[in-house]
């Protein structure tokens, strides 16, 4: 029993998805939702208070954003966790800790850097938890509970599992996540019905990662002061928070013409290979590329749903080839309003 429990804690510890969130990248995106957190409690519930910008961020700007309530839990199994150690007694190995947090300040201003690390060393803010801080544990879900929205970056294999866990509970949420996910059969119908949508920066993010990561070819690098990088090209945030972004209609210039908008061989939608072709006159089915969920506007489009390999789950309803051509991932939609074909032939579907 000793020998599997410690296999499982070694696996725990082992997986490859601890990408760690920039200041900037969270202050910018986070910019686009101040309105949201006005008297709201804020879960980041894969954070460590010592290491997390999100953190950072939220203790910072705790006034400025006229939060009700902070709690970051950190998970016992970080590979960055321990360097806290020496302000904070633990009691057991591995075990988590929660800073909670309601008022600490009368200035309305964001705090600096130096304000900050001195309130996580000197103030009592900092307590361990029971467990080892797993999202999924029972007193991590009481947090959750407590809490009206979840902002953090879990690690992306357990993006699912927080994802659900947060839906079970009816909370809103900013997550940092994979734009693999999108298609999920989890993720794809809340983004089909509307309940959920991408944020601001979609595509390049820049993340630090633990010391002992393994160099790699690409996407790799080590900075001046040692510290090592990663960054991913597909990366996104998820969130059911109302942002502007999402009511920017797509600006169509393109009319429909069967040349360059040819069907696929098993599914009566044209493909359109760029998101700036999609024609303003088609009232048919198209095949788009993922990209669009970044740009989707309900008011505009229907996403009727995705084409992939037809088999992936219930709303992958085909795989996308043209005269047995394989083409990429498709999302599919459908024009609400589409308008007349001006000036030129209207060509029949
Ligand atoms: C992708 S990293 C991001 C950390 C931080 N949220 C950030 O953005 O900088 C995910 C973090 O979640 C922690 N973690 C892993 N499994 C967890 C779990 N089951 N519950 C809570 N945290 C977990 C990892 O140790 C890691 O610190």
């Amino acid at each position: 029993m000793a020998n599997k429990n410690t296999n499982l804690q070694y696996a725990k510890n082992t997986k490859d998805d601890e990408f760690y969130t920039t200041y900037d990248t969270i202050e910018n995106e986070l910019s686009h939702y101040s309105k949201h957190f006005e008297n709201k409690t804020v879960l980041c519930n894969c954070d460590d208070p010592f290491e997390s910008n999100f953190c950072k961020y939220f203790l910072k700007n705790f006034n400025t954003l006229r939060l009700k309530r902070l709690i970051c839990t950190s998970y016992g199994f970080s590979k960055v966790a321990g360097t806290q150690t020496k302000f904070i007694k633990s009691k057991r190995k591995n075990s988590g800790y929660v800073l909670d947090i309601e008022k600490f300040s009368e200035l309305n201003e964001v705090f600096s850097d130096e304000y900050i690390l001195k309130l996580l060393r000197f103030k009592n803010v900092i307590k361990e938890l029971k467990g080892d801080g797993d999202f999924r544990s029972n007193e991590c879900i009481e947090y959750l509970v407590q809490a009206d929205i979840i902002v953090t970056n879990p690690p992306f294999s357990l993006f699912k599992e927080l994802i659900s866990e947060i839906l079970t509970y009816k909370k809103k949420y900013l997550l940092i996540g994979n734009q693999n996910a999108l298609t999920y059969k989890e993720i794809f119908p809340l983004i089909q019905k509307n309940e959920a949508w991408t944020g601001y920066q979609f595509g390049e993010m820049k993340f630090k990662v633990p010391n002992c990561s393994e160099p790699r070819k690409t996407r790799y690098w080590v900075d001046k002061d040692g510290q090592k990088w990663r960054s991913l090209g597909n990366a996104m945030w998820l969130t059911n928070l109302d942002i502007e972004r999402r009511h920017k209609r797509i600006n169509l210039t393109k009319c429909y013409n069967p040349i360059d908008y040819p069907k696929y061989d098993l599914y009566d939608a044209i493909n359109v290979k760029k998101i700036t072709d999609i024609p303003y006159d088609y009232e048919g089915i198209m095949g788009v590329p993922i990209t669009i969920i970044n740009k989707f506007n309900a008011d505009q489009f229907d996403i009727i749903g995705e084409a992939n390999h037809g088999s992936d789950n219930e709303y992958d309803l085909f795989k996308p080839t043209i005269g047995g051509k394989e083409i990429f991932k498709r999302i599919l939609i459908k024009n609400k309003n589409p308008l007349p074909t001006k000036g030129k032939i209207k060509y029949e579907d």
